[in-house]
């Protein structure tokens, strides 16, 4: 391990969201295990410079367009959800794969413009078929190992992004016929996730569809504090990074889920170094913290002991 700044922290120390120094023992390195970026401290820093920018500058950086966000519910948790044992009970296991490198994050033109109506922002929402191709190919070699039915969540009544999603996705599809393929519209998806979570198995959509569905999702299984990711692209590094951003008014308090954070080096270790084993080693300590009844705020429950951070932590690794 070698630790590099990024974000709030890095312009403290350094005046840059992302020093050349953190970019370069990335390039160096075979994976990122990324903590989060980002609070009220640094709001008003130039844009470029905002601490999820540096985020965003390191999934372009490394093309990371394949992001894995795995959604599981756990019996366990069942009583702290405000969906109750009634979805839960079903059985959630269900893959997120949400575009990371394109979409309404990157798309030029982009800016704040003064005219004569006053301020003017605009951002530009666009695919090629290039990168949709390549993410939704994923999607159906991930879903051929599970059980082989992709949902393709688009906005292809009103969008022309959409409508190019759609149509690649419709193509692609024809090179795995033993996968089912069904698309659902962005709105009508977080109507369905809530209704029938356990419909869903592999799930593919654009950037900003992606980011808003899955902390949809963090809610019917427990909490963000308990949902890990890993992003990819062609090449190297791989980032994995819990799916939540700072909670700036817990922090430093020690009261954070470490669970998203823990899950991460997990995906890390299967993912980029082939441990299976030690992955799913990792991911049995944690459900044996919860199982067990430990709970941090974010997952409280009645009859449950509230822990802080390290005594979450402390559980885990002793179960390891
Ligand atoms: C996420 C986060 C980031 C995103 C923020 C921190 C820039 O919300 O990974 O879901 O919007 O992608
Ligand atoms: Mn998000």
């Amino acid at each position: 391990y070698e630790y590099g700044l990024l974000g709030g922290c890095a312009i403290d120390a350094t005046g840059r969201s992302l020093p050349d120094e953190t970019l370069d023992l990335c390039r160096r390195s075979d994976a990122i295990l990324f903590g989060a970026a980002g609070g009220p401290k640094w709001d008003n820093v130039a844009p470029a410079e905002r601490p999820e920018r540096a985020l965003a500058r390191l999934r372009k950086e490394f093309d990371l367009y394949v992001n894995l966000r795995p959604i599981r519910g756990r019996k366990s948790l069942a009583p702290t959800l405000p969906l109750k044992d009634r979805l839960i009970g079903e059985g959630i296991d269900f893959l997120i794969i949400r575009e990371l490198a394109g979409g309404l994050y990157y798309g030029e033109p982009r800016g704040v413009y003064q005219d004569a109506d006053g301020l003017r922002g605009v951002n530009t929402m666009v695919y090629t078929e290039r990168e949709v191709e390549r993410v939704v190919r994923q999607a159906f070699e991930l879903a051929r190992n599970r059980r082989k039915k992709v949902t393709s969540v688009d906005k292809e009544n009103m969008l022309e992004a959409s409508r190019v999603w759609r149509q690649v996705t419709l193509r692609v599809h024809k090179e795995f016929p033993d996968v089912e393929l069904d698309h659902l519209l962005i709105d009508a998806c977080a109507y369905i996730m809530i209704l029938d979570p356990s419909r869903f198995d592999v799930l593919v959509t654009g950037n900003i569809f992606g980011d808003i569905l899955s902390d949809e999702a963090a809610v019917i299984v427990g909490s963000l504090g308990m949902l890990p990711s890993a992003s990819w692209g062609d090449g190297k590094p791989a980032l994995y990074e819990p799916v939540h951003g700072t909670a700036p008014d817990i922090a430093g308090k020690g009261l954070a889920n470490p669970c998203a954070a823990i899950l991460s080096a997990a995906l890390m270790l299967r993912h980029s170094f082939g441990l299976e084993a030690e992955a799913k080693s990792i991911e049995a300590a944690v459900d044996a913290a919860i199982d067990a009844g430990l709970r941090t705020g974010d997952i409280k429950q009645d009859g449950m002991k509230t822990v802080g951070t390290a005594e979450m932590t402390n559980a885990i690794l002793s179960n390891l």
